[in-house]
């Protein structure tokens, strides 16, 4: 495998390195449940992962994938917008991550919006536990997507850097708009 690995595989890679068994985490948007999936594993028995999606459809299919896993007693599944992060999960959280646009084979008409998402993030950020980690990964390919990474990109990049580190991890040569990755790491 290459070392430049694409943003969703260094967003696991990254987040890997930082969240551990007992703690708790947030998937932001659940989808078709691979990260929830991710993250549930590395918090193990003890921990908590709080999984949000608006379309019902996408709760239901990480529902089962949790349950063929043998997963579901660690997931709270909220069919919820992730704005409203802060109602439903009392930090410290050591890891949330964003995979944002549509569900894949869902309804492409359905997609984050930069207001929601920036809200989340603000929620987010402020749950994080220092030294946690909160990662978006970020299309640009569809209607309305390069104004939402805009949007990210404008806020991310205006974080103090004594309070967080942010990185933009982005392939400058690839084709078809590929996904980047954007990661804040809350200062310990
Ligand atoms: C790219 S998909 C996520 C894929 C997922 N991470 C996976 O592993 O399959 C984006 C998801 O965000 C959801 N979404 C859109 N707006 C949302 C919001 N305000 N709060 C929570 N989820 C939202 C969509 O319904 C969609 O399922």
């Amino acid at each position: 495998m290459a070392v430049l690995v694409k943003s969703l595989d260094f967003a696991h890679q990254l987040v890997r390195q930082v969240l551990g068994p007992g703690e708790q985490a947030v998937d932001a948007t659940a989808g078709n449940g691979h990260d929830t999936v991710f993250l549930a594993k590395l918090v193990g028995e003890e921990g908590r992962v709080w999984a949000f999606d608006i379309q019902e459809q996408a709760i239901k299919r990480v529902q089962e994938r949790l349950e063929e896993e043998g997963l579901s007693s660690r997931v709270s599944l909220l069919n919820r917008g992730h704005e409203e992060m802060d109602a439903y999960v009392q930090g410290p959280v050591g890891a949330i991550m964003f995979n944002l646009g549509y569900l894949p084979g869902g309804d492409r008409s359905i997609i984050t919006q930069p207001a929601t998402t920036l809200a989340a993030v603000e929620r987010g950020l402020e749950l994080l536990r220092p030294g946690g980690l909160l990662t978006l990964v970020v299309y640009t390919g569809h209607p309305g997507g390069a104004q939402e990474g805009e949007a990210v990109l404008d806020y991310c990049s205006r974080l103090h850097q004594r309070d967080y580190r942010v990185l933009h991890y982005h392939f400058l040569n690839q084709r078809n708009n590929p996904p980047f990755l954007v990661a804040i790491e809350k200062e310990g």
